[in-house]
């Protein structure tokens, strides 16, 4: 199963995702735990590129997700999925819907096609939305925004992003659950696995 996690800054997605990998993996199941971008040698120098400070157009930002997205799905997520892993994917297609296309400007519809290129189709079987207000995230991350060129858009910028997720998962619900990540950090992984489990017991 590939299971995708969304949302904004400071939401608290990858705390959940390592206590979800430590639950599944008691429980027996196989657990591969990824990110985007920046999975594997070639995915962690396109990380480094999009990361750093420094001005980049955002046609070249998007290829460059496109780019890691494409390596991430063929080299790691496929192999896994063939094995019967249960795939943890710290963000994906949907983010660069949210971030480059709501967020940045950039069509909709072509990001939606160079997703599907870069991924050759394949979609997360789930997409958990950790849902948050940005005022809250960003104040979350704190000095850590320093790392991340990202992290350092202004408010209104991180709004889109959040609107444009929220859209995403209206417009596929059978695919998104969307979660309150305002909640403690127990209390939001207890939820995010109760999602899990049901899709692995249908
Ligand atoms: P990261 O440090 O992994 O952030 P987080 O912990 O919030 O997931 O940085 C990834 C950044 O890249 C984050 O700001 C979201 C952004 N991003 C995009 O803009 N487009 C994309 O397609 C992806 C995958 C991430």
């Amino acid at each position: 199963m590939f299971v995708t996690f969304e949302g904004p800054e400071g939401a608290g997605k990858s705390t959940a995702i390592r206590s979800l990998a430590t639950a599944l993996e008691q429980a027996g199941y196989s657990v591969l735990v990824t990110r985007e971008p920046g999975a594997g040698s070639f995915g962690k120098k396109i990380r480094a590129l999009l990361l750093e400070q420094g001005d980049v157009v955002p046609e070249a930002e998007l290829l460059l997700f496109l780019a890691d997205r494409a390596n991430h799905v063929e080299t790691i997520i496929r192999p896994a999925l063939a094995s019967g892993t249960i795939i943890l994917c710290d963000r994906h297609a949907d983010s660069s819907v949210a971030y480059q296309g709501y967020a940045r400007g950039v069509d909709i519809d072509f990001l939606k096609r160079g997703n599907s290129f870069a991924t050759k189709g394949l979609k997360p079987h789930l997409t958990l939305l950790f849902d948050l207000d940005p005022v809250v995230g960003l104040q979350r991350i704190g000095d850590g925004r320093d790392n991340n060129r990202l992290d350092h858009e202004p408010l209104e910028f991180h709004r889109k992003v959040r609107a444009g997720f929220l859209d995403l998962a209206s417009q596929e619900p059978e695919r998104w659950v969307i979660l309150d990540a305002t909640k403690a950090p127990d209390a939001l992984c207890a939820d995010a696995l109760a999602e899990i489990q049901r899709r692995l017991s249908r």
